[in-house]
């Protein structure tokens, strides 16, 4: 390890949607005292702007220029698009759905590098994503994929939504999920992967705190030297 990467250590939290990534990533940012980079909020945050834009969510120069327009500010619990709080508005599944859409186009993903570099500072991040172990932070100290199945992510994402007060139909979240699952692995642009450095923790029957404990215990196991 070198000086540098122990000096703002990032743990990189990657896997399909509503795996608990979030949850997960956020507790162990908390237990650890770290920074928390939350980077789908990131695409979701375009997808909104494209959707609100009235654009085209798969025409990469359209995006791009709606991208370099808006102004992205993460403040405390808020998610501030041009100034106004959009935190809720993106966990809407039809943006859930955009998000995926621009996440797929190559130059909006290069666009974004940079802002998600920025959130590495000490003592340490914990950064929770699809690539953040493979592209954003490849010197990661610890890789996790975090996964569960389809099932159990449409059921967690269906009470997540209801929760929220949000419409929600279980058999239309799996198809979503599934479809989603598909288009963020099979993309050419940094891909949804299990990479062969990344420890697989699939939480399908493992508790929240389960979940957050394995992640903890993988982090003690690789900074014990
Ligand atoms: O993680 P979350 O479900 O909020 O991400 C929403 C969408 O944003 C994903 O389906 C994925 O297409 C995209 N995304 C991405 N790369 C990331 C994080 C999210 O492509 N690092």
């Amino acid at each position: 390890m070198t000086d540098n990467v122990k000096a703002i250590p990032v743990i990189a939290i990657d896997g399909p949607s509503a795996s608990g990534k979030g949850t997960v990533a956020q507790a162990v940012a908390g237990s650890l005292g770290f920074h928390y980079l939350d980077s789908g909020a990131l695409y979701r945050i375009v997808g909104l702007a494209v959707v609100r834009a009235r654009g085209n969510l798969e025409n990469e120069s359209e995006v791009l220029s709606i991208l370099l327009k808006i102004n992205i500010k993460f403040q405390r619990d808020q998610v501030l698009l041009d100034g106004a709080d959009v935190a809720e508005t993106i966990r809407a599944e039809p943006i859930s759905a955009a998000a995926s859409k621009v996440g797929a186009l190559a130059q909006v993903r290069a666009a974004l590098l940079a802002r998600q570099h920025e959130f590495r500072q000490a003592p340490g991040l914990v950064a929770d994503g699809r690539d953040m172990g493979s592209v954003v932070f490849p010197d990661s100290v610890l890789k996790i994929y975090l996964t569960a199945s389809a099932e159990a992510r449409a059921e967690r994402r269906y009470k997540q939504l209801i929760g929220k007060g949000f419409d929600a139909n279980m058999a239309a979240l799996l198809q979503e999920i599934k479809l989603r699952d598909q288009r963020d692995s099979e993309r050419a642009a940094a891909p949804l992967q299990k990479y062969t450095d990344a420890f697989e923790v699939d939480t399908t029957r493992l508790t929240v705190a389960q979940s957050i404990a394995s992640v903890l215990d993988y982090y003690h196991r690789v900074t014990v030297n």
